[in-house]
């Protein structure tokens, strides 16, 4: 997304070398018109556009556009062409990161009507960066700061009052570690993601008046492969059709423990997407599944009954996006 007064964002953060070890460079920015369009687009549809902002990690691409706003900074950072974990996160003691994130912020609130953003807060190893960080350490001592996550804790506040400003409210990634150390305040609504950890923390965030929308990581990531012996970066577990639509977003409690569980999210990551027919066939039909997942209670869900309908949408897909089966034959397994 292009923000004035941000070339960089363009000219270096929008461009890698590869994707994944193919040796293809890949690019590509929206403009303002074209976001606004397709904001526009959903909107005809029923359907509210929610920008994510992702900080203060997952942010390589800014480092290296602009290295100074990191807490060491490296003027060799490279825009990264693998997923997964980064050491780079935006430093909270440097004012020019505020001027960015208002700048941002306005940018966002121009084009996305919706009065929610998404603001990350996920995978960000605190300890590895602002823990070790000069201008944090003489912060936090003159602040009489016990650790980083109190520093985390004012940082969220104040993005989130940056946002308050502009009308907006923001919505985080669960992260057992923060919640523990209060970073969220009641009423912000998280996602829960890792795999293995929502039954705890549908009880955790209970607890703490949270709202809750299960991404569950084991149903509900649509960038795993969803038959054995596809790519799976080496890590990745098959997530079948049956799977995803073994989804039951209550975990078999009942609704006075679940009362805070607002929805259900498929989440698609695209750090790789080689083209559309490839994103369509991770996409569905298992979106098809967590859509009747989050809207079916659990005592009229059929597999079998399911089965039959897939069948139908499968047809209108394939259809409907002139859907080539041969291409995603060629591009499963390996998609490079
Ligand atoms: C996430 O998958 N890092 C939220």
């Amino acid at each position: 997304m292009p923000v004035p007064g941000y070339p960089r964002l363009k000219s270096v953060a929008s461009k890698r070398a590869e994707s994944f070890g193919n040796g293809i460079p890949h690019e590509g920015m929206y403009t303002r018109e074209e976001l606004k369009e397709l904001v526009a687009y959903c909107a005809e549809r029923g359907i509210e556009v929610i920008p994510e902002i992702d900080m203060p990690g997952h942010n390589q691409a800014l480092a290296a556009a602009y290295p100074e706003f990191f807490c060491f900074p490296d003027h060799n950072t490279k825009v990264s062409t693998t997923g997964g974990v980064g050491l780079y996160l935006v430093c909270p003691q440097k004012p020019e990161v505020w001027k960015f994130y208002a700048a941002v912020f306005d940018v966002l609130k121009d084009i996305f009507p919706s009065k929610i953003v998404h603001l990350g807060g996920d995978e960000a190893p605190l300890e590895k960066t602002w823990q070790k960080c000069p201008l944090s350490v003489k912060y936090r001592q003159k602040k009489g700061m016990k650790d980083v996550h109190e520093e985390l804790k004012e940082f969220e506040g104040k993005m989130a009052s940056m946002l308050a400003a502009r009308g907006r409210r923001p919505q985080l990634w669960y992260e057992k570690p923060w919640a523990e150390a209060g970073i969220y305040r009641k009423g912000d609504t998280v996602f829960t993601w890792r795999m293995g950890l929502t039954p705890s923390t549908i009880t955790e965030t209970k607890k703490q008046g949270l709202p809750l929308i299960i991404a569950a990581g084991e149903h509900c990531y649509l960038d795993y492969p969803q038959i054995p012996g596809q790519d799976n970066r080496g890590w990745m577990p098959t997530t079948t059709l049956e799977r995803s639509y073994k989804l039951d977003p209550a975990y078999g409690r009942p609704e006075k423990a679940t009362d805070h569980i607002i929805g259900v999210q498929a989440t698609m990551w695209a750090e790789h997407l080689p083209t559309l027919n490839h994103l369509l066939y991770r996409t569905y039909p298992r979106a098809m599944a967590i859509a009747e997942a989050g809207w079916s209670p659990m005592d009229v869900r059929s597999w079998d009954n399911f089965r039959r309908k897939v069948a139908d949408h499968r047809a209108f897909v394939l259809k409907r996006f002139n859907y080539d089966l041969e291409r995603t034959k060629e591009n499963e397994p390996p998609f490079k």
